[in-house]
């Protein structure tokens, strides 16, 4: 994979994050993950927690956090909040390894932007404080916008919170003054002020500050239908001061591709992801990824696409199939092939085939391996990938093999590949 291309992936980010994404690679993360929404069953988990019984037995406990979808791994305050909301728990944690997985991809100048929803933002932040220290805070940015949130029985929430932390104490950070419109003086006595000609507007230029006030309305061009898009004016703010030209901006959860579009405007390379998967039943792309699409042509025939989504890669054909494993060992295929579809960088050939893989075409396939001027002699490893699988005799031949010729074979499904 080379991280130089602009690429879309689709499927989970925390595979993404962990298989594609080369450690240390990302100069800005803005992240917008979507919010927990689900219910927590009646009574279901009501009455069945017994601290005491658990610290009898390692082996339960590990069941017992495994049911509720958290690890023994996670924090103990989060253990706790598993107690009486252990979806939300389970979502908390979701939410832990994924951004572990950006702490690890992030450069050590680098900065990430986690967009939270009020009702778990003082969780996220915990989080972030558990995995980048808590004195890699650099700011709580407010947005404020105008729309939606208005009732009559409290405040309008009109506001959203923006963490950003950075990972080390040497970050990438450009602070340019922008404009500012004031409606009155207080405090700025003795700055100079200026009027816009075109609006007749007065304002000065000032250093930001982190409450950022910007709305993108109901009925704008803007807007694409993407419920819960973001204003590419907030992109820009975060990407101009977060990053330079040239460097690589990542979101995991890129929806309808704010960030990509806008990261690509200001000359930065990036890569977008997303899991959608409501398109699949009509045969298209990911809704995020048409969007893009549709969004900006150019940027879209520039940028490459990638799977990550087992349901998409169990309906590849042949060449598509033997392409995409190519793509995932990182391997090119041989030209001519005489029977061997790929070889990685290390030297392993591949077979990637999308029928059940039976006896004879392991052994006709170390025959071509060993024969193929372009695999380094000895041939230590053999990669074969099956669409549907293997049967019991290539499972024999795989034993075989590396009793005759000390041949390791990995027999391998996507299933297995994208675990
Ligand atoms: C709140 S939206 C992001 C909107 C985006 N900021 C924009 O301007 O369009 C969250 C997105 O996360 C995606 N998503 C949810 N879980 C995911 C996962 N595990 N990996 C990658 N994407 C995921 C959803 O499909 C959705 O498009």
């Amino acid at each position: 994979m080379s991280q130089n291309t602009n690429t879309f992936y689709h499927g989970d980010c925390l595979f993404i994050l962990k298989h594609d994404i080369h450690p240390e690679s990302v100069d800005l993360i803005y992240l917008d993950p979507p919010f927990f929404t689900g219910k927590v069953q009646a009574g279901k988990w009501k009455g069945e927690w017994n601290p005491e019984a658990m610290e009898v037995s390692f082996e339960d406990s590990k069941r017992f956090w495994k049911d509720k979808g958290i690890s023994e791994h996670a924090p103990e305050w989060m253990k706790h909040i598993a107690i009486k909301r252990p979806d939300f728990a389970s979502y908390l944690y979701y939410m832990m390894e994924r951004l572990q997985a950006c702490h690890k991809v992030l450069k050590k100048t680098g900065s990430i932007y986690l967009h939270c929803d009020y009702r778990a933002s003082h969780y996220l932040k915990m989080i972030m404080d558990e995995i980048f220290g808590y004195d890699r805070m650099v700011n709580e940015v407010i947005w404020a916008y105008r729309t939606g949130g208005a009732t009559k029985g409290r405040f309008g929430r009109k506001h959203d919170t923006i963490f950003y932390y950075s990972k080390t104490d040497k970050r990438t950070f450009n602070l340019e003054k922008e404009k500012s419109i004031q409606s009155h003086h207080y405090g700025y006595k003795n700055v100079p002020y200026y009027v816009d000609p075109n609006t007749g507007q007065q304002f000065r230029w000032a250093l930001p500050r982190d409450v950022w006030e910007l709305t993108m309305g109901t009925g704008t061009r803007e807007r694409v239908g993407y419920p819960t898009q973001k204003p590419e004016g907030l992109l820009d703010k975060i990407i101009r001061a977060s990053s330079n030209e040239g460097d690589l901006v990542l979101d995991p959860f890129c929806g309808c591709g704010t960030t990509v579009i806008v990261a690509h405007k200001l000359n930065r390379r990036w890569i977008g992801i997303d899991i959608d998967t409501s398109a699949r039943e009509k045969g298209e792309l990911p809704t995020a990824f048409n969007v893009i699409r549709n969004r900006s042509g150019e940027l879209f025939a520039q940028s490459s696409y990638v799977s990550r989504e087992l349901s998409e890669v169990l309906e590849m054909s042949p060449k598509g199939f033997e392409d995409w494993v190519n793509e995932f060992y990182n391997a090119n295929k041989p030209y001519p092939d005489k029977g061997v579809d790929g070889i990685t960088v290390e030297g392993i050939p591949i077979q990637a085939k999308t029928y059940l893989i039976k006896y004879p075409v392991l052994s006709e396939f170390v025959t071509n391996a060993k024969l193929h001027p372009n695999v380094p002699k000895p041939v230590k490893k053999i990669i074969v990938a099956s669409q549907t699988g293997f049967d019991d005799s290539a499972r024999k031949r795989k034993f075989e093999i590396k009793k005759t010729y000390g041949i390791d074979v990995l027999l391998i499904t996507p299933e297995e590949m994208l675990k």
